[in-house]
């Protein structure tokens, strides 16, 4: 209401957010090291120009003359905590690249919003500062998996994540190997291998990580970054070195809910059930993976009915306003989350900017609801029987 009011009265302080306009201009003054990141994709783009054309293929058909005393409810809860919104920031990495304060800035708007914050085990700032900068607000954490010859870096991540109040565990599965990414490749950017700029995303502040660095190679790692952003890389990101049967180390380790980025099929929704997670996200990590994909919201209803009532579910990969929010809630995800956008906010704004990308989706998805004749986010009313899917 606010952003919408001031907005209305032309007492704005900022262009109101549009996804397009916003990563345009974001993109304008990023660098092409620093726009390639975020923007490209993998690929053709294939996978993530299917993303945003999924949305258009529903529509939500409001109904009339129902009668409510206020404006929606956006409330959730989700692992027993209740939530204002049912969105949370995604985990990007490497934040520091796109805004000075990066994660730091972040952080503080998600708290600052009511939004969880996911970390990113890229993150360029450590678990620790980050934790100070959310304060009371809700984190969560993202795993990229160490192979299993590094159970001790996982144990120690997962242990200073706990020790730091992030309460529930994503582990990305879609990214056990960074994707073909052409303008990554074209820039000569590599997120892992830009020490002098991101050392602690390298897990350069994890203690036991210093400690093995030294002991293998007797010098610390600030003496020689490269090779240490060399050895974090080729373990965090181990190839297809995980199978279901580890999920079981994880849930050793970890006491909190554990929930599995990056699903997109249902017969490894079904494994996660047995697996005994929490959680899925269904996401293809917003096309930059693997290219040639199928979208990620083309999947969702299928898995939601395949695990629905089993699983909590998020989603992810294209939503861009607050519409896409209200039908990927609609097909029956739970919560979901966003990525580039915050991105675009953070790099043309700042803490202010992510603040105002999250006020704004959630003025624009209270709205879409209120007026389609909804009296709220929840699955009572919001759900299949809102929608018609379009013609092709
Ligand atoms: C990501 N994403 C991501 N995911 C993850 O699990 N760990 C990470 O470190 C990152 N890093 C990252 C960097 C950048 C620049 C982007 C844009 C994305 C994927 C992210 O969590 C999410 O799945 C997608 O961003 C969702 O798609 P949209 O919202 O960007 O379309």
């Amino acid at each position: 209401q606010e952003v919408y009011k001031k907005g209305l009265q032309y007492e704005r302080s900022t262009l109101t957010f549009q996804a397009d306009k916003w990563e345009e201009l974001a993109c304008q003054r990023l660098s092409a090291e620093s726009k390639g990141y975020v923007y490209g994709s993998a690929g053709c783009r294939e996978t993530t120009n299917k993303n945003r054309a999924a949305f258009k293929k529903w529509s939500i058909v409001p109904r009339r003359l129902v009668k409510t005393a206020s404006f929606p409810d956006l409330s959730t809860e989700i692992f027993g905590q209740k939530q204002p919104y049912p969105i949370a920031l995604a985990p990007v990495g490497v934040l520091r690249i796109f805004n000075s304060d990066g994660e730091v800035a972040a952080a503080k708007a998600a708290a600052q919003e009511g939004v969880p914050y996911i970390l990113s085990t890229a993150s360029s700032t450590s678990t620790e500062d980050v934790a100070a900068a959310n304060g009371d607000g809700q984190r969560w954490y993202q795993l990229y998996w160490p192979s299993r010859d590094h159970d001790d870096i996982t144990i120690s991540l997962l242990q200073r994540a706990k020790k730091a109040g992030f309460t529930t565990l994503f582990v990305t599965l879609d990214t056990y190997i960074l994707g073909w990414r052409p303008s990554d490749m074209d820039n000569g950017y590599n997120p892992f291998m830009r020490a002098d700029q991101i050392g602690v995303a390298l897990g350069f502040s994890d203690p036991l990580f210093r400690k093995n660095f030294k002991e293998s190679h007797g010098i610390e790692i600030e003496e020689n970054m490269g090779k240490a952003a060399t050895e974090w890389m080729r373990m965090v990101f181990p190839g297809m070195s995980h199978g279901w049967e580890d999920i079981k180390f994880l849930q050793e380790h970890w006491d909190g809910p554990i929930v599995l980025k990056g699903i997109q099929t249902i017969q490894d929704a079904k494994k996660a059930v047995e697996a005994g997670v929490q959680g899925i996200v269904v996401s293809n990590h917003g096309g930059r993976q693997q290219d040639g994909g199928n979208s990620s919201l083309g999947v969702l209803p299928h898995i939601v009915d395949a695990v629905g009532d089993k699983l909590t579910i998020f989603f992810d990969s294209g939503i861009t306003s607050g519409s896409d929010i209200a039908k990927a809630l609609a097909l029956g995800a739970d919560c979901v989350l966003i990525g580039r956008p915050y991105v675009y906010g953070l790099a043309l704004g700042g803490e202010g900017g992510v603040s105002h990308v999250l006020k704004s989706l959630m003025g624009d998805l209270e709205l879409t609801l209120h007026l389609a004749g909804l009296p709220s986010a929840s699955k009572k009313d919001l759900n299949r029987s809102v929608l018609v899917r379009e013609e092709d």
